[in-house]
């Protein structure tokens, strides 16, 4: 992997941003009725220690940095909330709508959004025109929403739900038979039109990325699923730390690549990845640049790669 610099004005290119479990703060008054359940420990832990951890003037910084940047697109991959409260999932809608269009922007729920039965159920009509893809009007049966489609130009950008209730005590993701189905469906149509497949998932797909306890349950069949359909690059959050790993594919090696948090110090440097994606080596070239939060609370560059991509069905 060459290093480079500052991403090339390609017209043909997309600049394309990635951020990942901002937990945005907890209201100060939270309802006792609505944490009289599982919920009622991740308050506790947001009161003791987490409130000091994920802080926004962190989340502030590197996204006025991003927005500098002026990313074509922004993908969130997930635990944009603590609880998953309806409160929660409002003031979210609002950091959401400050981000930019809908048409440019686009997330995904992590377990945070799961964190109870039906928390996910209520928050996704707040959030519909950020997740929903091209294909969605009106109100989307929410067992059938995803894998999420949104192509945009030669990007086939690929939503998938990881989000499940956990035990408690646990954080783990669950992609399901039903949701593999349709994204094996998903991912053939889209190579047949020749796009680039970024898959995005809030879970890290790889096993022993994070521990049992947090992990994707059906790490097994989805790797194998992207190993037997393809992609081109995936991206997930969850763990607040980066990871840069090579998944093999049938059309050869993906990058699957983690972002850390953007508002905690806690395991690593808060950060972002902006990614310029362009037609190039038989493929595509994908520069990575990671943005992050210094000791001298100014954002500095990080990891800068260049991949190539190379597939034969590049249109
Ligand atoms: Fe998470």
């Amino acid at each position: 992997m060459a290093m480079q610099g500052p991403e090339s004005n390609t017209p043909a290119g997309v600049t394309l941003a990635h951020i990942s479990d901002p937990h945005l703060p907890l209201p100060v008054k939270v309802p006792l009725r609505e944490v009289l359940n599982k919920r009622l420990l991740g308050l506790l832990s947001w009161r003791t220690k987490r409130h000091r951890r994920h802080r926004p003037e962190i989340l502030a910084r590197l996204v006025a940095d991003m927005q500098g940047h002026a990313p074509d697109l922004i993908m969130v991959s997930g635990d944009l909330t603590n609880l998953g409260l309806e409160s929660e999932y409002r003031a979210a809608r609002h950091w959401l709508d400050a981000l930019g269009d809908a048409s440019r922007v686009m997330t995904i729920p992590g377990n945070h959004e799961a964190l109870v039965a039906g928390a996910w159920d209520k928050g996704a009509a707040q959030w519909q025109p950020y997740w929903q893809g091209d294909a969605v009007s009106g109100a989307p049966d929410l067992s059938r929403a995803f894998p999420v489609l949104r192509r945009r130009g030669a990007l086939a950008l690929i939503g998938v739900s990881s989000a499940v209730v956990s035990p408690l005590g646990f954080a783990v993701g669950e992609v399901g038979a039903a949701q593999r189905e349709r994204l094996a469906a998903l991912l053939r149509q889209t190579r047949e039109e020749g796009l680039f497949r970024l898959l995005m998932i809030h879970h890290p797909p790889l096993p022993g990325t994070v521990s049992p306890r947090k992990h994707l349950r059906d790490h097994a069949e989805f790797c194998a699923l992207l190993e037997r359909e393809g992609v081109e690059l995936v991206l997930h959050g969850h763990s607040h730390r980066s990871h840069h790993q090579m998944l093999p594919t049938c059309d050869g090696p993906a990058p699957v690549i983690g972002v850390p948090s953007a508002s905690s110090m806690h395991h690593e440097p808060a950060a972002y990845h902006l990614y310029r994606i362009a037609p190039g080596h038989g493929g595509w070239q994908v520069t990575l640049r990671a943005r992050r939060l210094g000791s001298d609370q100014t954002i500095e560059a990080g990891r800068c790669e260049s991949l190539a991509i190379s597939r034969r069905h590049a249109a």
